[in-house]
């Protein structure tokens, strides 16, 4: 499996704290069944700044110390980016991390809304050929609200991640409903750890898998577990045209009551 967020570089964040819990971690994830790990130190979040030579510093350090102890894991580097004024900029000037230097972004929203300057990121980042993954949509508050708002962002050309203790039910019941409606929406293109210690979030994907797979279905396993081998590849993702065909048709129903509305 491939795990495509994670805080397992020490002394980078609120991840693993030393080089003895990156370890530590990674032998976890090993023995979840997890061979390739994309790390995701948070980067201005307002507290954590790690710049793009930074993470690759690490991350090298880190795979040798791996090599060494002869566990067949390969973490590649990348950054968890909180949206920000003069993200562009700083992308151009090669502070950003893109995953695994593929076309894809992964971009934090704050917890509590969906900031206005959100769509034309993603735009712009289009026009740059590069795809935004919107890290764990379903602990936003706006899109816990209102799931509209994520298939928003994913019409824009968006792609969405759930965290893995989000989808089993660890994180409680009502998030668990949430992530496995946002799946059935075909809103989601990933599941990731997001893991940051040995204990309360963990590496463990397994699980997430073996309840999207009694609760929705193997071919949905297939999916997300082909999807994270695309990225780490830098391949298009699949997307589900039915999903899509289903947004288009949503969006045309509100424009036409919005016009019925108008009229009356
Ligand atoms: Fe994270």
């Amino acid at each position: 499996m491939i795990d495509i967020h994670s805080h397992i570089l020490p002394y980078m964040d609120d991840g693993a704290k030393d080089w003895n819990m990156a370890i530590s971690m990674a032998k976890q994830a090993y023995a979840d069944g997890i061979r390739n790990i994309v790390a995701t130190p948070h980067h201005r979040n307002g507290r954590y700044m790690n710049e793009s030579f930074k993470v690759l510093e690490i991350v090298e350090l880190l795979n040798s110390k791996l090599r060494e102890l002869d566990l067949d894991i390969t973490v590649f580097p990348g950054q968890e980016i909180r949206i920000h004024d003069d993200l562009l900029h700083h992308l151009e000037d090669g502070e950003i991390q893109l995953l695994h230097g593929s076309r894809y972004m992964l971009l934090e929203l704050p917890s509590s809304n969906i900031p206005s300057t959100v769509e034309d990121v993603i735009y712009e980042l289009s026009l740059m050929n590069i795809q935004v993954i919107i890290a764990h949509p379903e602990r936003n508050a706006e899109i816990a609200t209102n799931p509209d708002r994520l298939e928003r962002l994913i019409e824009f050309g968006a792609l969405a991640q759930l965290t893995a203790q989000s989808v089993t039910g660890e994180k409680g019941g009502k998030l668990q409903r949430l992530s496995l409606d946002l799946c059935k929406r075909s809103l989601i293109h990933f599941i990731a750890t997001d893991a940051h210690d040995l204990v309360s979030r963990p590496f463990q994907l397994s699980r997430s898998y073996q309840v999207i797979e009694k609760k929705l279905g193997s071919e949905m396993v297939n999916y997300f577990k082909d999807n994270a081998k695309r990225l780490v590849g830098n391949l298009e993702i699949t997307t589900n045209e039915a999903a899509k065909e289903r947004v288009r048709g949503n969006n045309l129903a509100k424009v036409l009551s919005g016009m019925f509305r108008a009229i009356k």
